[in-house]
């Protein structure tokens, strides 16, 4: 295969390259004239050609400051930060680092990350956010170096969901301690294991031997929500939460998803013998799950879908199809790593949440295998069905059931050949249904490791700063089984590469340049957000790239433009809107300076709301 990167590489080729794109691009309905303003992805800036309609902002440039920026015309506001009290009588945030796993579990939890709006009436809604995992530098006085079982419990209590209702008076939103939603789920809350490997052995501990009750979500990463009014919240990178002070032999099904013994940084496992793997090892099986929250009821159970597969998902983005078939796209965050799609079983029935609440029950999984052109950077791609006694998935080549390639569904995806990804993040789903992106972030492995290979989709070695791929499902169909792709932008630095890909793509210039793009969502406009977690330090290869930080994108002419930038060493993630769209909540997470109070206070992950001082449409 070419390799795009070959200093001898003729940049005709690539040239070429977007000419097709162009054509093909210039044939879907979606993209108008003028879709494309440059053919050669190293070109020069093309800022001023570019006149989006769609974006009515005013560019901020970089920063390195330890406070949040917007454009000109637009505020911003904090709405809660970990430690905030969410029930009445619940202490306040104390800085001290003392406070226990109860009051904890009363307060919101920490790395605010993935979030959906439930909105209960025009001035009232209800709330949940992923809280990630926890910092221990902040969260304990002794940093973490001391940890007891009871300090354990706090960290559980930490991570998880924060379920709470918010209300608009004058115009601004706030959180009202006394909703009736409010809501806690942790670490040790009871859930259910659902959907086809529910009740599997694999599934069993000395603790549940039904394989069904487990106690706890964790490593909540990013979310999505359904039309019938529950939230999905993914377990990503639950395997760090495992360990043993005992030497134990895992096998590959444990080292594929990164769990070991050593190394472990949180110790909850000495403590609590649940994630200690010489005790209880098959409780790793239990997380890394997609979970459905009933939202309004917080008595309800949260549900552990099996059908969606097991890995460290990301995000769960929700499509209904023209058919009424639920279709969840699905990024496996990790280098190497797949891109899966979930078709349910049953159709959406509109007014009908007693039958729609079963979805996510039973359906279909796939993988995505692109088909690659040596330099091209689009072309097709096909859904790989991973289904027992299907493409290779049977007992010869070591799969005994249908639960087990769930449990397992990262070896099943290499066993029929699946892409493997530059770490997929969030996908979003373009308003029109027609579109979808996915953010590749990065990935230091591509051109070094066995298997990960420089290809179209994935176009450079070592790549640092990450790009967005964008598919469109053939016939307007997301069951279909085939798609063809492009690249909607190659993150890079034009001011440190000129003259190949690390440059980025032509969309990409000195003003708006960013790497490692993360969070992603459409607004009802079908502006595309863009959000990043990557190297904020400001130099060599990342150099005028600043803070982590918030771009909007038009889908349709590929111009980019930032609209916000973090405080320092944050990430910023998460993001949703009011249901007017004139209110935006974006996560910040891990800020490590003095963010949101300043002085020398301690840091703490906050959604921040961002309000247009005219009162408008966010964007518009
Ligand atoms: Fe929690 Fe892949 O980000
Ligand atoms: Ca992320
Ligand atoms: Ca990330
Ligand atoms: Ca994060």
């Amino acid at each position: 295969m070419t390799n795009l990167l070959d200093k001898e590489t003729d940049f005709s080729s690539m040239i070429d390259a977007r000419l097709s794109r162009r054509r093909f691009l210039m044939g879907t309905a979606a993209v108008g004239a003028g879709a494309f303003l440059a053919v050669n992805p190293v070109a020069k800036a093309v800022a001023a050609s570019m006149d989006s309609k769609l974006l009515n902002f005013t560019q901020i440039p970089a920063s390195t400051s330890d406070t949040i920026v917007v454009p000109k015309g637009y505020s911003t506001s904090n709405l809660i930060s970990w430690g905030d009290p969410i029930f009445p009588g619940a202490p306040a945030f104390n800085p001290n680092g003392k406070q226990d796993a109860k009051t904890q579990a009363m307060q919101f939890g920490d790395n605010t990350d993935g979030m959906s709006i439930f909105p209960l009436s025009k001035d009232r809604a209800i709330m949940a956010i992923n809280n990630e995992y926890t910092n221990y530098q902040f969260l304990f006085d002794h940093q973490g170096k001391a940890m007891t079982a009871d300090d354990v419990k706090k960290a559980q209590a930490a991570h998880g969901n924060t379920i709470v209702e918010i209300v608009r008076k004058d115009g601004k939103w706030s959180i009202d301690k006394n909703g009736k939603a409010n809501r806690r789920i942790t670490a040790n809350t009871e859930m259910m294991m659902t959907g086809p490997a529910a009740g599997d052995d694999l599934l069993k501990t000395k603790a549940d031997p039904t394989g069904t009750k487990v106690l706890g979500t964790i490593n909540n990463c990013a979310n999505g929500e359904t039309p019938w009014g529950t939230y999905l919240t993914c377990e990503e990178n639950f395997n760090g939460l495992f360990g043993s002070d005992e030497a134990v032999a895992l096998d590959d099904n444990f080292k594929r998803y990164g769990i070991k013994t050593d190394g472990n940084k949180y110790q909850w496992h000495p403590t609590d013998k649940r994630f200690d793997l010489a005790v209880n090892p098959q409780e790793a099986n239990r997380f890394g799950w997609v979970v459905e929250i009933d939202p309004k009821d917080p008595t309800s159970t949260p549900l552990k879908r099996t059908a969606l597969g097991r890995f460290k998902h990301e995000n769960a983005a929700v499509v209904i199809n023209d058919d009424g078939h639920v279709v969840i796209y699905l990024g496996d965050d990790e280098r190497g790593e797949h891109l899966y799609k979930f078709v349910s079983k049953n159709k959406y029935q509109e007014g009908n949440n007693a039958a729609n609440r079963e979805l996510l029950e039973g359906g279909t999984l796939y993988v995505a295998k692109f088909a690659m052109h040596a330099d091209k950077l689009e072309g097709n791609g096909e859904w790989i069905e991973l289904t027992y006694g299907k493409n290779g998935l049977t007992k010869e080549n070591g799969f005994n059931s249908q639960a087990e390639i769930l449990i397992f569904a990262r070896k099943a995806a290499t066993q029929v050949g699946a892409t493997t990804m530059d770490r997929p993040e969030w996908v979003a789903v373009h308003p029109d249904k027609k579109h979808v992106f996915c953010t590749l972030t990065n990935n230091k492995n591509r051109g070094v490791k066995e298997g990960q290979d420089v290809d179209g989709v994935n176009p450079r070695a070592e790549n640092h700063y990450g790009q967005i791929v964008r598919w469109m499902p053939s016939n307007v169909d997301h069951t279909s089984a085939s798609f063809k792709w492009d690249l909607y932008l190659i993150a890079g630095n034009p001011t440190v590469h000129q003259g190949d890909l690390y440059a980025g793509s032509a969309n990409i210039n000195k003003d708006n340049m960013f790497n490692s793009p993360d969070g992603l969502g459409f607004d009802k406009a079908g502006r595309l957000w863009i959000q990043t977690d990557g190297d904020f330090s400001n130099q060599g290869d990342f150099a005028g790239q600043g803070n982590n930080q918030m771009l909007c994108g038009d889908p349709e002419t590929g111009e980019v433009r930032r609209f916000l930038t973090g405080p320092i060493g944050s990430e910023v993630t998460g993001l949703t809107f009011s249901e007017d769209q004139k209110t935006m909540f974006v996560g910040i997470q891990h800020p490590t300076g003095h963010f949101p109070a300043g002085g020398d206070s301690k840091p703490r992950s906050t959604i921040v709301m961002i309000t247009k001082d005219d009162g408008g449409v966010i964007g518009s």
